[in-house]
This record gives C-alpha cells, sequence and structure tokens, in this order.
C-alpha cells in the first residue's frame, strides 16, 4: 500500500529543466553581445554547481561580436567555459546553412563548423532557419548526428522559429513537430524570439505538438510584450521539458524570464527544478555590480527593460520596432511611422507570411519601409527582398504574391531548391577558403572563423599577431636581460 503510494508520487513528478541564457542571448538581448569571457570565467565554478539543464553559452551574436568588438578568439572563449562547465551541458544557437554568418555555405563547412564546436565543448546545437524551411538544417542536423554517433558526444535540437498567421494553425506546429523528429532531432525547440507566444496559446502549442511527437520540448521566449513568465507556466503545465531563463541581473526588458523567479515558482509542486536559491543568488550576486557598471556606461539602456505592448500589436520583433525608428530617422520620415507599421503585415503576406527573425525581419521590414517611402508599393526593391521572392533563402509556408513577384522580378527563373543550392554554394568550399587565408592559419578553427566573416576574421587575425609579437619581445627581451628585473 505504502509503496503504491510512492510509486504514484514518483509518476506524477515531472521536473522542469532550465536552461541558462546569461552567458548568451542574455547578454545579447541586452547589452548588444559585449560580455567578454574574463566576466565569465570566475563565476563558471559556481554555476556549474547549480544543477542546470544546459548553459547558453555560444553562437548566436556572440560569435561576431567576440571577433569585431571584443578582439577574442571565440573559439578559446569556448575552450575555456568547457575547462569550467566540468558537469553542465553548453548549448549553442546555430543559423542552419548559415551555420552562423550571413549567406548559405556548401555542406563541407557546416559538417567542418559542427564537428569543431563539438570537439572544443558545445554538447547541444540548437539549429534554425528563418523561414522554417526545415531542408536549410538537414545538413547541420546530420553533421551534428554523425559526431555524436562517433564520438558518443553532441545532441542536436531543431528549433522552429515562433510566428502568427494564417498558415500557422495548431496543425502546422504539430506536423513539423513530426517532421523534426523524422529528420533525426533529439529535441524541439520552439523559439520565439519576440514574446509573441500568449499563456493559453503556449498551453494548447505544447498540447498539440505533444500529441504528436515524443522528443522532448524546449520553449524560448523573450520578456519583451511582458507576457513571458505566464507563458512559462502554461507551457510548463501543459508538458513543455526545459524552459530558457536569465540569472535576474540580466532578465526581463528583452532577454528571458528571470530563473529565480520561474524556481520559486514551481517549488513544491510536480514541477519542482530542484536548484537553490541560495546558490541562484550567488550567481546573481555575481553579475549585478557588472549590470549596473553596463547601466553606467550606458551599454545597457533603461530602453530595452521595460515592457513594449506594440510587439503584440504589431507583431513585430522589438528589435525590428528600434532599426525601423532609426531608419525613418535618416529618412527625414519619422512621420511615418504608422503608415509603416501597417505595410509591414502586407509586405510579409506578399512574400508568403515568413516568420519575422534574423534576416526575414530585416528585409520585410526595410521593403516596407521603401514601400511607404516611395509613394507606389513595390516601385523599387532591395536585393534581399528580391533574393527572397527568387526563392534564395528558401521556402516559404504560404505562396508568394504572384502580382508582385511579376512586377520585382519579372521573367526571373525562380529556385524551390534548399538556400545551398538556390545560391549556388552546392559544391565543397573549404578548401579554398583555407588556401585564402592560410597566411594567418594557426588553428584549424581559424578558417571556419575567416569563412563567416572574412573581413572581420582578417582583422583579427592581424591582430592577434600583433599581440603575439609584442609579447614574444618582451619575453624575449627579459630573458636577455634587456630588462631590469
Ligand atoms: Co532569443
Amino acid at each position: 500500500m505504502a509503496e503504491d503510494k510512492k510509486k504514484e508520487k514518483s509518476v506524477e513528478k515531472k521536473p522542469v529543466g532550465i536552461m541558462e541564457t546569461v552567458l548568451r542571448d542574455a547578454h545579447q538581448s541586452l547589452i548588444a553581445t559585449r560580455m567578454p569571457t574574463e566576466i565569465m570565467l570566475p563565476i563558471v565554478d559556481k554555476m556549474d554547481q547549480i544543477g542546470y539543464h544546459s548553459i547558453e553559452c555560444w553562437g548566436g551574436a556572440t560569435f561576431d561580436a567576440s571577433l569585431r568588438f571584443l578582439k577574442e578568439d571565440p573559439w578559446e572563449r569556448l575552450r575555456k567555459l568547457k575547462d569550467g562547465f566540468k558537469k553542465t551541458k553548453l548549448q549553442m544557437l546555430f543559423r542552419g546553412q548559415n551555420i552562423l554568418g550571413y549567406r548559405p555555405y556548401a555542406d563541407d563547412v557546416v559538417n567542418a563548423f559542427v564537428e569543431k564546436s563539438i570537439a572544443n565543448g558545445i554538447d547541444i546545437i540548437r539549429i534554425f532557419d528563418c523561414l522554417n524551411d526545415l531542408r536549410n538544417l538537414q545538413a547541420a542536423v546530420d553533421a551534428t548526428n554523425r559526431v555524436k554517433k562517433q564520438e558518443g558526444r553532441g545532441s542536436t535540437q531543431v528549433a522552429l522559429s515562433y510566428t502568427l498567421g494564417d498558415a500557422y494553425t495548431l496543425e502546422y506546429w504539430a506536423d513539423m513537430a513530426k517532421k523534426i523528429e523524422d529528420m533525426g532531432a533529439d529535441s524541439i525547440c520552439i523559439k520565439d524570439m519576440a514574446g509573441l507566444l500568449l499563456p493559453y496559446r503556449a498551453e494548447e502549442l505544447i498540447k498539440a505538438m505533444k500529441e504528436n511527437t515524443k522528443l522532448p520540448i524546449q520553449l524560448h521566449t523573450h520578456y519583451t510584450s511582458g507576457e513571458a513568465s505566464m507563458t512559462y507556466l502554461k507551457a510548463v503545465e501543459a508538458g513543455v521539458d526545459v524552459i530558457d531563463c536569465a540569472i535576474s541581473p540580466f532578465a526581463l526588458g528583452t532577454s528571458q524570464p528571470a530563473t529565480e523567479v520561474m524556481v520559486e515558482a514551481f517549488k513544491g509542486t510536480p514541477y519542482d527544478t530542484g536548484l537553490s536559491q541560495t546558490k541562484l543568488a550567488e550567481i546573481a550576486d555575481y553579475f549585478r555590480p557588472y549590470r549596473e557598471e553596463c547601466i553606467e556606461s550606458g551599454l545597457m539602456s533603461t530602453k530595452v527593460l521595460g515592457v513594449n505592448i506594440k510587439t503584440l500589436l504589431y507583431q513585430v520583433p522589438g528589435g525590428m520596432l528600434s532599426n525601423m525608428v532609426s531608419q525613418l530617422k535618416e529618412q527625414n520620415a519619422e512621420d511615418k511611422y504608422q503608415e509603416v507599421l501597417e505595410e509591414i503585415p502586407r509586405v510579409r503576406k506578399d512574400c508568403g507570411e515568413p516568420p519575422l527573425v534574423t534576416p526575414s525581419s530585416q528585409i520585410v521590414g526595410t521593403q516596407a519601409i521603401f514601400n511607404v517611402l516611395m509613394g507606389e508599393r513595390y516601385k523599387m526593391a532591395t536585393g534581399e527582398f528580391k533574393d527572397l521572392l527568387r526563392g534564395n533563402y528558401g521556402q516559404t509556408v504560404k505562396p508568394m504574391s504572384e502580382d508582385v513577384i511579376k512586377k520585382v522580378i519579372p521573367g526571373e527563373k525562380r529556385s524551390t531548391a534548399r538556400s545551398a543550392e538556390a545560391t549556388g554554394h552546392d559544391k565543397p568550399e573549404l578548401e579554398t577558403l583555407e588556401s585564402e587565408m592560410k597566411q594567418y592559419k594557426q588553428q584549424d578553427e581559424d578558417v571556419l572563423s575567416y569563412a563567416l566573416f572574412p573581413q572581420v576574421a582578417v582583422d583579427f587575425f592581424k591582430y592577434r599577431e600583433a599581440q603575439q609579437s609584442k609579447v614574444d619581445l618582451k619575453k624575449a627581451n627579459t630573458e636577455a636581460g634587456a630588462y631590469p628585473v
């Protein structure tokens, strides 16, 4: 009898996992990805003792920002983090065939990047595509699975970019969940970049997806619209397995819900995370002075810290709104703000109703501005918008407007292939890339940095060489006794 009761209790328990984002998305969202490795390392040991499901610490904009602004080797950062995180799984964000860059790459580059990411310390690779065209994810998924088979490390997570619209019914999401399982992923992520997912919608969504797949589901959202904590609550009740949170000094605003708040909300329930508030407080204590520093220097603006309900009214991500305002300012056309806001959903419909996430958000936003400022829709189109119509980014869920296609790219051939083929990146290119940069190569990973950001990487390589020769010089002189000791 007593045993039966115990059994019943253990069946009921379903602790929710927490992915901590402070080392990636939280600082990408709040301080433009400027957190340097030296801020991260002193707290790694304590973070490793928390018992997080995983730590997101790489990918997204961190790679670009390390090389471009912080003059750091992103691979070196990853190795240092891996040295410190002995127990906790490390997670990264990967932009499908675009890897972490802005164009589609050939499969050999995708393969090499996945291999090196895992070899240097990544455990879980979250892969997404801005159109949710799963074909653009297959190469990265296959590469991760191959490494997993060979090395016993590496896990594939496919992320769906969450959006609203006629095409995005519960059936659509449930069907996608099944497809992701079939393509060989280990888990699914719902990636809500703009904080559009409302609490009760989340409940329906998770239930519908769970009916169609056995894979664990992780939910990623942003606090931008102020709904996120409530959304997590309903999603967890509906069976979601992992939620993405940020330690409180780097939570809320355009970042994620606070880790401690979610941990406390589930305490004593079947979803109890089991994480210690005392230990979490030490992590928060560590990051709080750095937050203050960022606010004082202006790196963290109060503009990103509040609630922006407009993201819900217009379904436009926060980052896209601020881009739009500055673009209009440049054109002295701030009075057109409302008109452009209303044009965005129309442009989005014309091009097949894609999710609005990098790069589709910029493409749709800029075209909407053009349409309003020119006084005639599609009188002029950006190169990227043309590429989208040509099918170079892959397939959209809904068909694009034939009238717009006729007006913008009359008589042109349109592709139905995945992005790498559509843009001619269907042959191996790693060797060529290596030959272009071999004078700077100090490690195999340098070729991949160069592949993603050619100019930025070369600038970094030159900087690195200068630093090294300075150090060598100093060392040599000291050894020769040229410096007083
Ligand atoms: Co995010």
